[in-house]
Formats: C-alpha cells, structure tokens, sequence
C-alpha cells in the first residue's frame, strides 16, 4: 500500500511567553521583562498514514492531537521534522480555524474551495450538494461570526465532504453537530471509507473510534507512545490515565485473564432511575491472580459517567471460571441508555489485564421531569 501522509521525526514548539513583573510600575520600569520559554508540543513524531486507512489519534487534552493535525495540514510548520502528503486534503479543524468569520456562510464556501485549488466554477458545482448536506441554507448569506457552533461544524464538515478529497483530517469536531447530524456525519465517513479514501480523526469518544477506525495513535505530552490496532492503542490511552502500565506485569499477564460474560440474574439490564441492578460478571483466568474490577459508564454519546476506583474492587481469581456479582445498589442517573465497560487490572491499578467494552446497556427508566444525566434530586424550601 502507498503511504499517503508520512511524518518523519516531526517536532513542533512554540515560544511562551512569562511576564515577570506583575504591577504596572514595574512593567513601566522594565518594559521588555519577563522570560520566554520553550514549549515542546509535539516530540519526534513518525508515523505513516496507508491510503485507504482511517486513523483514530486520541490523548487527553492539550496532548498536542491539534498541533499534530494542524502540522499535517500545513497550517503549523513543524520546527524539524518532515511531513510528506500525498493527494488532495481538506480539513475541519478546531472550531475557529478556517474560516473567514466577517463573511457570510456563502462566500466561506468559495474562500474554501480557492483554499484547496477549486476555480469558482467548480465550486459552483458542489455548492447545492453543500447547503443541502448543511442544512442550513437558511443562514447561508448570514455572517459567519453569528453562526452556532453546530451550524458553523454542519457546514464546514458539509464543504469538506464535498470537495472530493483523497484525505479528509477531521479534529473533534463531530461532537458538536446534534445527534443525527452526527450520526449522518458517520454515515458519510463511513462512505469515505468504502470508496478508499484516507482519514484522520481526532475524538473523545473512544465509541467513535473503535466504529470507525481499525488502527489508532495514542499521544501523550507531545510524545507518541502507541499506534497499533485500536483496541490496543485505547488500552494503552487507558493504562495511561490510570498511572501507567507496569511492563513485566503486563507481559506476564498477557492473554490469561479474560471476561467471558456479564449476565444479570432478571435476564435485563433495565433499572428506574435511583433504583438497583445485579448482575454477574465471569471471568477465566488461566491463573491465580489478585487484582481489582473496574467498572466503566458511557453514555451513547461517548461521555464517561463514571470509573470506579482502579484499586477499590479487589478480586481474587482462581484459575477457570470465576463468578464476580457487581450491585449497583443506586443508579442515579436519568432516562437513557448507557454502555457498561468491564475490566480487570492488577493490584497497582495500574496495569489492564482483561478488558471488555460494551458488554452491557443499561437502560434507565426515570418518570420525573429532571432532565440531563444525573438525578440530583434537589429539595428546595424556601426559609
Ligand atoms: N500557538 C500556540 N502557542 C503556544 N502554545 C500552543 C499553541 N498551540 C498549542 N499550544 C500548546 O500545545 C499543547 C498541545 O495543544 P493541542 O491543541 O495540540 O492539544 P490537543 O491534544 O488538541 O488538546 P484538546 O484535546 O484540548 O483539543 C498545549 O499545551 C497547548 O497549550
Ligand atoms: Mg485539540
């Protein structure tokens, strides 16, 4: 297969700026004071980039997944390194970037589309095929400045896919759009995928890359420190967030633990708001083993709900089967439907030794007129 983006030892630092003075009269007496300092983003990044592939990058904020992106696009030069691209690409960065906000949606479309070496002629051939994926022809001769960040994404997403490219770098911002707007952004990836083009994609929502992306890139204080197949790489992301995997242990472990099933005594996972749920969680293990069991909540939308303790739940496994009851005595969550993560790690917390994702859907009825995700249950008097 041909690479089509190549990034060789790519670093990128910005220069930070620290006032040391703090009053106005000192900042009068020393006018050019303070220290600047070096800021390393990115350190030595090489990776490449298949044609045809769709790469998941994930790392906690400020992690340097934008700078990365924005490096590959070229709108940031890399301080050294080399990034070779190969084919078309368009690009939605971070909300803010790329478009001209005192202009009207309209002349943002052609703006862009001269950006990516379009004539206006060419552009005016894909700009009903925009507006309608948009959904927003109403605004489209409204200034952009006065747009919503929903209607702002739903364009520039609308424009990127219409462009034909052969790479299409997308950073975040499809958890901005509404639910279905997301959901046809998903469509269209998808579509992307099947006609072989080449996508980068940054997100929260680990849901959204396990869907969408075979392999993944993990960055880490502007280090990349995996790229593999994707489960592999969010187990890592995991392990890091957690304090970091112990190597031997994890080499030691490798395979031998593993989540079989989880199954609740009624047959359902369907719990009323601020009620309870059992359920049964076997585990195999191939040897004795002393470690905790981590319970994960998503919501659809790929926000965590909550992680318990990573050293809060010990287990003791025997080797063969294990049966692990999990009460959740109180769920206080609202009407929804959220994914239950299930894993094992070893006695640090540190270390992921079984992992299982989804292996559950709690659906939780709730009746009140609360709305979002957790029940509160406020009781207000007035004194
Ligand atoms: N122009 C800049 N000048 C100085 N520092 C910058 C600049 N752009 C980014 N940084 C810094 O580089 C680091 C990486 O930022 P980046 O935006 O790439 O993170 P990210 O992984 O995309 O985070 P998020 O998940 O919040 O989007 C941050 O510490 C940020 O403050
Ligand atoms: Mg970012």
């Amino acid at each position: 297969m041909v690479d089509v983006v190549n990034v060789r030892g790519v670093s990128k630092e910005f220069q930070i700026h620290h006032e040391r003075h703090q009053s106005l009269k000192e900042r009068l007496l020393h006018p050019r004071s303070g220290t600047t300092e070096l800021f390393h983003a990115l350190r030595n990044i090489d990776f490449s980039v298949a044609q045809g592939e769709t790469v998941g990058v994930v790392g906690q904020n400020g992690s340097g997944k934008s700078t990365l992106l924005k490096c590959i696009c070229g709108v940031l030069k890399p301080t050294s390194g080399e990034i070779r691209v190969r084919g078309s690409l368009a690009a939605l960065l971070e909300l803010g970037a790329g478009f001209q906000t005192e202009l009207s949606g309209r002349d943002n479309v052609y703006l862009y589309g001269a950006m990516l070496g379009f004539s206006r002629r060419m552009v005016d051939a894909i700009f009903d095929a925009v507006v309608d994926f948009s959904e927003i022809e109403q605004f489209i001769d409204t200034q952009v400045k006065f747009y919503s960040s929903g209607m702002y994404v739903r364009l520039a997403f609308a424009v990127a896919v219409n462009v034909d490219p052969d790479i299409l770098v997308v950073d975040e911002v499809l958890a901005v759009g509404d639910e279905r707007f997301q959901a046809k952004c998903v469509e269209r990836i998808r579509r992307f995928q099947q006609e072989g083009r080449t996508i980068l994609l940054v997100t929260h929502n680990a849901d959204q890359v396990r869907a969408l992306c075979e392999r993944a890139i993990v960055l880490n204080g502007g280090v990349l420190i995996a790229d593999g197949p994707t489960h592999e790489s969010l187990r890592t992301f995991r392990e890091h967030l957690m304090g970091g995997a112990v190597e031997h242990e994890r080499d030691r472990l490798h395979d031998s633990v593993r989540i079989e099933a989880v199954s609740s005594a009624s047959g359902s996972f369907e719990v009323r708001s601020g009620g309870g749920v059992t359920f049964e969680v076997i585990v195999n293990s191939a040897l004795a083993f002393s470690g905790h069991l981590v319970l994960e909540l998503f919501t659809r939308a790929g926000l965590l709900v909550s992680r318990s303790d990573a050293q809060g739940s010990p287990i003791d496994l025997r080797p063969g089967r294990n049966v692990i009851v999990v009460d959740l005595n109180r769920v206080p969550l609202l009407d929804g439907v959220y994914d239950l993560n299930v894993g094992v790690v070893d006695h640090h917390g540190h270390t992921v030794v079984a992992w299982s994702d989804a292996v559950a859907a709690i659906q939780v009825s709730y009746g009140g007129r609360e709305s979002g995700i957790v029940a509160l249950g406020a009781t207000i008097r007035q004194s």
